[in-house]
């Protein structure tokens, strides 16, 4: 185990009727002016928004709404949100929606406390901000965990560059697993297939030897996996839900890291193909991983053998450990075949919006692989050439 320090995290609200006990609880001491944050109007149709309103009213709050926050939130969008936050006094916000509303809300909570552009400070100049606008968040999809760190995924549209930033912690996180019920099946199985390659990007960062963490991980991969399949078996199942909603958090809460190191190479190369194509996370996720790991498992075979039989239960008898470990980034391959997420770029380019830029053509595949940032605690440091193939590879 690497050394490490462990601090305080959000004041989590779980379970079914979460949102009226967090509310109740936290709204008497949070500011007076809210800035109540979402996305492109699902919390409209499904009852959240009236919910939330409703208790925002009973609590004398003067609200400031900031709407349309898009699936892979921009800087130009941050900029909005700061500049609402400026002009209406906001002394509270709540995000409302997925990773992609808090994440915004997070970086909005630190730009509209700070002269200097958010973006240049924390990529030129290394400056990371210290002064927030408090913030709650209320989850209604799962997958990414940002309600339970302090990082955001933001695309600057301009620089062609997904990248993640420092932000907000939020003080409190509501998680109702009845809030996901509504979200769309194919964004469900992406949102949890993010969550396990959360666990994957953290199991096989460094060191790769036993700790305490990578078993939690285990645990924790398989759970996401059994309930992948049962959520996709049965979508009214709220026990299922329940557990994908907390995996989700458990995945990117800082536990299952203490002591490591993380890997994320998959991450940094899927944040590029994003900001050239502005496809769905999950499913650049699913098509990239197995690519990854067809490279890396020469430089990590111990482990890779582990994850097959720890995870993928997958007997280690009559193989070598090389075969072992072939055989689990094969149930991975064939999982995310299963669960019916796009396991190479053509298949991604069916889900991308009309007018996208294609994900198959080379040049902007050699524009993403360039400007992807390399991990250190990835098994082995890829080359910019190398991460172009393993993209080639994906079409
Ligand atoms: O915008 P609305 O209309 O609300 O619709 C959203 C959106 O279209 C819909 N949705 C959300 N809740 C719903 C619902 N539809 C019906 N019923 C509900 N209850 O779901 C769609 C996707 O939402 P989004 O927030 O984009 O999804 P997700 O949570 O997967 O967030 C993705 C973003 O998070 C970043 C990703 O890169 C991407 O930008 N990530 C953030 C991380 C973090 N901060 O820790 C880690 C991740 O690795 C990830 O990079
Ligand atoms: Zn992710």
């Amino acid at each position: 185990m690497k050394t490490f320090q462990y601090s305080g995290m959000p004041v989590v609200y779980f379970g079914e009727g979460a949102l009226k006990t967090a509310l109740e609880k936290e709204l008497p001491a949070a500011g007076s002016n809210v800035l109540l944050a979402y996305g492109g109007g699902s919390i409209k149709k499904n009852g959240i928004y009236d919910e939330v309103m409703e208790l925002l009213g009973r609590f004398g709050k003067k609200v400031t709404e900031f709407s349309g926050i898009m699936a892979n939130p921009t800087y130009a969008k941050v900029q909005e949100g700061a500049a609402l936050v400026r002009g209406n006094g906001v002394d509270f916000i709540l995000a409302v929606g997925g990773g992609s509303v808090i994440d915004c809300c997070k970086i909005v909570s630190a730009q509209a406390k700070m002269d200097e552009d958010i973006w240049k400070a924390e990529f030129t100049d290394h400056v990371y901000p210290k002064e927030f606008v408090p913030l709650g968040a209320v989850t209604t999809v799962s997958g990414t965990g940002s309600e339970m760190n302090n990082g955001a995924v933001i695309t600057n549209e301009e620089e062609k560059k997904k990248n993640g930033m420092g932000g907000a912690m939020a003080s409190f996180a509501v998680l109702d697993p009845a809030y996901t019920l509504t979200v769309p099946m194919r964004q469900a199985v992406s949102g949890a297939f993010d969550t396990l390659s959360h666990c994957m990007e953290t199991y096989f960062g460094k060191p790769a030897e036993n700790n305490v963490s990578d078993e939690i991980n285990e645990a924790v991969m398989r759970n996401v996996i059994r309930n992948l399949r049962a959520m996709i078996a049965d979508p009214q199942d709220i026990g299922v839900r329940s557990e994908l909603m907390w995996d989700s958090s458990m995945a990117e809460n800082g536990i299952l890291k203490l002591g490591k190191q993380t890997d994320f190479q998959s991450h940094m190369i899927e944040h590029q193909l994003g900001a050239y194509t502005d496809c769905n996370h999950g499913q650049g996720l699913a098509v990239i991983h197995p690519a990854v790991y067809r490279h890396l498992a020469g430089d990590n075979t111990a482990k890779f053998a582990r994850f097959a039989s720890a995870v993928w239960g997958i007997s280690p008898e009559g193989k070598t450990q090389e075969e072992l470990a072939q055989a689990g980034i094969d149930a991975l391959a064939a999982f995310i075949r299963e669960i019916g997420l796009p396991s190479t770029l053509t298949q991604l380019k069916q889900n991308l919006r009309p007018g996208s830029p294609d994900p198959t053509d080379r040049e902007l595949l050699r524009k993403a692989a360039d400007s992807t940032i390399v991990t250190p605690g990835c098994a082995r440091a890829l080359t910019h050439d190398e991460i172009y193939q393993i993209l080639t590879e994906c079409i």
